[in-house]
Order: structure tokens, then sequence, then C-alpha cells
């Protein structure tokens, strides 16, 4: 079994409803029916019947359950949900009735108000827009300060000697760009338990750069290798027990033979399957490297270290991407 369709097995003995915000979608509304059918989640669908026919026309809609905000008698209760999150910020109760009718915001108050496990939005609107709303509302795990963003990777048939779980963790690819040590730390923690929960696989955590263990000669302006340095000892004060280690360079993290050489005392130096790249730009491009030339199958990016989970969807998704992002939402729901 793939371990794609492990986690929608595992998703669909959990039972778990997950709201999908975006009913005027043709993709969500055909992977709705579909998660519906194979009884991966029982589904709730921001919009009406009608859009929902006219989108997709011919799909069976029995058994998902349809939630207009417009005409919904909990608007008004998610209104107040939001104003009590945001009047801090000078909201009025006025606008977060105004706000509360919009589909990914309604989304977003039905996870925080304990109606549904999780959300999945983002076929059709922005990141940004699709995660602004859980940011403001349902904010991050305990403990946690950053909200961040992971990819599965999964080893191409006949494996990689570097990857003998055939499976890996990237982190952060997608959502923050120049993270800080303490963000550093916060998306090391959340991908270890992204690692455990989704993947199955026992973290070891390496924290990437292009030293390993001070051989880099850092320049005095940009300061990445001890920004990693500290990001190691926030995340090992933060979370003692996890199997983490670094600065690392790439090879220093999955070469047994690199990693004794240049990190002797380290545990997880030669054997990480879970990488913290220091910013977006050497996560996006390294994931895409690991897809590209080295065959990896990529799953996400999934968000993480929020209180409950959310997950955004590329606007390119297709159905299947659908399907296996509201797995892995119901997999990290409690
Ligand atoms: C995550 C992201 C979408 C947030 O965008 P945004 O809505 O403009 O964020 P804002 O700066 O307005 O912040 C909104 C709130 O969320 C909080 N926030 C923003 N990013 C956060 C994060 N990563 N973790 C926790 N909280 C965060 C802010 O502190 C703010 O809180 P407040 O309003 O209570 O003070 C933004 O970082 C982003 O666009 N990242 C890159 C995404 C991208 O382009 N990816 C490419 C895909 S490959």
């Amino acid at each position: 079994m793939s371990l794609l369709d492990e986690i929608k097995a595992k998703a669909a003995s959990r039972k778990k409803t997950i709201v999908l915000c975006e009913g005027e979608d043709k993709r969500v509304v055909e992977a709705a029916a579909k998660i519906t059918k194979e009884g991966i989640a029982k589904i709730v669908l921001i919009g009406n019947k009608e859009e929902c026919n006219r989108v997709a026309p011919g799909v069976e809609l029995k058994g998902i359950t349809l939630v207009d905000p417009l005409t919904s008698d909990k608007t008004a209760e998610y209104a107040n949900i939001l104003y009590e999150a945001r009047k801090a910020k000078g909201m009025t109760l006025e606008q977060a009735m105004e706000q509360a009718k919009d589909r990914t915001m309604f989304g977003a108050l039905m996870l925080k108000a304990g109606d549904v496990d999780g959300y999945v939005s983002g076929a059709c609107h922005s990141t940004a827009n699709t995660l602004r709303p859980g940011l403001q509302v349902v904010k991050t795990a305990p403990g946690i300060q950053t909200v961040s963003s992971c990819f599965i990777m999964i080893a191409p048939k006949g494996g990689n000697p570097y990857n003998p779980d055939g499976v890996a963790v990237f982190a952060d690819c997608a959502i923050n760009i120049e993270p800080t040590a303490e963000q550093l730390a916060d998306i090391a923690i959340s991908s270890a338990k992204t690692a455990k929960s989704i993947a199955g696989i026992e973290p070891r955590v390496a924290m990437l750069s292009f030293s390993t263990k001070g051989s880099g000669n850092d320049d005095k302006f940009y300061q990445t290798v001890p920004k990693m340095q500290n990001a190691v000892s926030i995340a090992k004060t933060k979370a003692p027990e996890l199997a983490l280690d670094g600065e690392f360079q790439f090879d220093a993290a999955v070469a047994p033979e690199v990693g004794a050489l240049k990190a002797p005392d380290s545990k997880v130096a030669g054997h990480a399957n879970v990488f913290v790249f220091p910013n977006i730009n050497a996560g996006n491009i390294g994931y895409k490297i690991a897809q590209r030339f080295g065959g990896y199958m990529a799953i996400g990016p999934i968000c993480q270290g929020f209180a409950k989970p959310l997950n955004d969807l590329s606007r390119g998704c297709n159905v299947e991407d659908i399907v296996a992002t509201v797995a892995v939402t119901a997999l990290q729901a409690d």
C-alpha cells in the first residue's frame, strides 16, 4: 500500500468532519463527492445546491452537508467569535458580521467554534487569503508561535540509499520567507510532529546550511550560519526529547560517512529524515530538485503549527490533490 493510500485509510478510520470552503469550484464539488463516497471524511461544503449543480452538473451531493454563510443561522454566532478574536485589532461587530459571510472566514470560524475538525481551501483563493482567516482566528498551537508548512517527500521506486525510510520531510518550502532563529526552531518542532503523525517515521531533524558545525566562514553581513546555530539551540531547549542537530550541509545530514567525518558526535548527522531549510528560497528550490531530478513525489504543502488543522490547496490542484489534502487534514485533527 502506498503512503498516500495508508493516509487515506487512516483518515477513513477517524471519521473526522472537514470543511471545504469553495463550493463555487467544480474540482472541490467533485472531490467532496469522492471523499464522501469513499468514506475518507465527512464533508461540510460551503456553497448551495443550485451553485454546485451549476458548476458540477450530475455530481452526487448526497451525504455532503451544504452550508451557505448568507443564509446560515450560525453566521451571527460566528461573527461574535470573530469580533472577540479581532476587537483588540480595531474590528467592530458590524465589520465582523460582514466578514463572517466570507466563505474562507466562515470556514475558519466553523473550525474555531468546534463545528468541524479541519479546514481545506485555496483551490480558487491565494495562499494569503486562504491562511489569513486561520492566522487571525484559529491561531497557533500551544508552545508554537509560527505557522509553517512542509512537504512529505516519497522516494521513487527502487528507493534511495541516503533515505532508508523511503520518506522525508522538507520545511519550510511555502510560507515563511526569511524565518528568524525562533521561527526556524518552531518549524523544526512542527515538522517533527508532521513526520511522526502523517509520514509515519521517527523524526531525526537536520537544520540545514552551507556549513557543518561551524565549518563555513559566514560573512559579516548575512550571519546565516549563526542564525541556524541559534535555531538549533532554541529547538533543543524547547524540545529536548527530539533527535535534532545542526547546522549541517545536506551531505553531512544524509551520508553516514560524511556525517561521521564532519560531525562525529552527532546522532542525527548522516541519518536525518526531516530537513529544515534556512529560508523559503532554499526550501522551495530544494524540494523541486528532489522532485524533478530525484524522482521524489511531493505531498503538500502541509500546514503545521495551527491550533487546529487548516490546509491550503494549490490553485492548480486536481480532484485527487484535494482528496489527499482532506485525508492529511483529518490525520492532523485531534
Ligand atoms: C503566511 C502569509 C500568507 C500571511 O500573509 P498575510 O495575511 O499578509 O499576513 P499578515 O502579515 O497580514 O498577518 C496576519 C496575521 O497573521 C500573523 N501571522 C502572519 N504570518 C504568520 C505565521 N507564519 N505564523 C503565525 N502567525 C502569522 C500576523 O502576526 C498577523 O497577526 P495579527 O493580525 O493578529 O497581528 C504570508 O507570510 C505569505 O504570503 N507567505 C508566502 C506565501 C507564498 O507566497 N507562498 C508561495 C507558495 S509556494
